[in-house]
């Protein structure tokens, strides 16, 4: 793709010669772009804290873990475990890794607004459309109108779906419900929690390689070969697992795989274990993109999970949680990104509890010990955004920052509307 830029157009006329952004599988996305990702996070990984970090370039996101048996069961469960907007995925310009072919471009139907009008009414899932797209079907825009360097093309983020079950048919179901509004399903085999073990999912999955083969395929054989299913697991302690999982997983057609580099008895305090997302990667060998996750605190940790292991995906959780501009190589969450959580929250909607536990995760290093406890203290948004600005925190005069939002420009200090 070539761009000539015109040295006297504004930036609005930049930002309106822009071509459509490619939109991609999330296989291809991570093959040719090593992409950074957001880790699927239980009650955390909701629309307004994925919308935020799409800002700063994560390029793929995850919900928090859905039940698959609930969500394909019940309207109650899909409404309060899903929701999502017609702005909530990125573009951004990205440079294809060297060697590799550029992206091709697969415009994919995967849209609520490709369906019928009221499909996502009558699955009961919020969909929250912005004011724009009805005159643009890409209404976000990258971060700058004009390409960091000659190879630079704009590509569309990713949103996956996370889904536990024990269960082929319940899988299928909740993918074919959720597959309007997601690029892809993946499928929980790493939560380490005790209920889920005796429930038969997550963790318990990593040493069912045949059931996991068959929930794979099930989902396969409803919504097509080439519908994108991945797949999270944790390493075990005996390789000889992690190989026959993998190949069982490779054996159905998985488009890619994520690789939490501990073992389901290892606590989040253990070190990662970089070597075994290795063996994982050098097992995969090739065959699908892998992404690997575990103690991405840093940009640097970033660089050198990629380096040490092989993996084209980057996927942090709690790194991400602290300072949601980490792939931006921000050292920790600068304030911009503070008011636009709450922007976020306060325009999609989050309850109180998510909101404030975001907020202390983003903050509380910057916080002495008594603000700690005082923000602890606070029992509802007002009170707690009312106490971020008597801190110092610009939220008012920045909360209008929409055109900023919707291209996830993060490094504007102080915009004045
Ligand atoms: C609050 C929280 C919620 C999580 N929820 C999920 C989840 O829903 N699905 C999942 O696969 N892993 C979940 N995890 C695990 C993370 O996705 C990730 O694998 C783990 O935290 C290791 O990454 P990190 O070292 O970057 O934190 C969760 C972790 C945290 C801290």
């Amino acid at each position: 793709m070539s761009i000539h830029i015109d040295p006297d157009a504004s930036e609005a006329q930049l930002y309106s010669d822009l071509p459509s952004p490619l939109i991609l599988p999330p296989s291809e996305l991570l093959e040719n772009y090593e992409p950074n990702v957001l880790a699927p996070l239980v009650r955390c990984s909701k629309l307004p804290f994925r919308h935020l970090t799409s800002l700063y370039e994560t390029h793929i996101t995850h919900t928090p873990m859905m039940l698959a048996e609930e969500f394909s069961r019940a309207q109650i469960a899909r409404v309060s475990d899903f929701s999502t907007s017609s702005d909530e995925r990125g573009v951004y310009w990205m440079t294809p890794c060297s060697g590799k072919g550029k992206g091709k471009e697969v415009i994919r139907v995967n849209h609520p607004e490709d369906y019928h009008s009221t499909s996502y009414e009558k699955c009961s899932i919020t969909y929250h459309k912005s004011p724009s797209s009805s005159s643009s079907r890409y209404e976000r825009l990258p971060p700058n109108p004009t390409p960091p360097n000659r190879d630079s093309q704009l590509v569309k983020g990713v949103l996956m779906a996370q889904f536990a079950s024990p269960n082929p048919t319940s899988l299928a179901d909740a993918a074919e419900l959720i597959s309007p509004f997601v690029d892809g399903i993946d499928l929980n085999c790493g939560c380490p929690q005790r209920w889920a073990y005796n429930e038969g999912i997550g963790c318990a999955l990593l040493r069912k390689p045949e059931l996991v083969r068959d929930m794979v395929k099930t989902v396969k054989g409803r919504m097509g070969w080439n519908w994108p299913v991945s797949i999270k697991i944790r390493v075990d302690p005996d390789p000889q697992q992690t190989v026959t999982l993998i190949q069982n997983a490779l054996s159905v057609g998985i488009s890619h795989l994520s690789i939490h580099g501990r073992t389901r008895h290892q606590a989040s305090t253990d070190p990662v274990n970089l070597d075994g997302i290795k063996f994982a990667v050098e097992t995969v060998n090739g065959q699908v993109p892998c992404t690997g996750n575990g103690d991405i605190w840093t940009y640097e940790d970033v660089i050198n999970m990629r380096n040490k292991t092989g993996v084209k995906g980057v996927m942090a959780a709690r790194g991400l949680l602290a300072n949601p501009a980490l792939f931006a190589n921000y050292s920790s969450t600068p304030s911009h990104a503070a008011t636009q959580f709450i922007s976020l929250s306060t325009s999609y909607g989050l309850i109180f509890p998510l909101f404030h536990r975001h907020m202390a995760y983003m903050l509380e290093s910057q916080f002495s010990r008594p603000e700690k406890v005082w923000f602890n203290s606070l029992s509802s948004s007002v009170s707690a955004i009312d106490w971020l600005e008597g801190r110092g925190l610009d939220w008012r005069s920045q909360r209008d920052t929409v055109w900023d939002a919707r291209r996830g420009r993060g490094t504007v200090e102080h915009v004045h509307i």
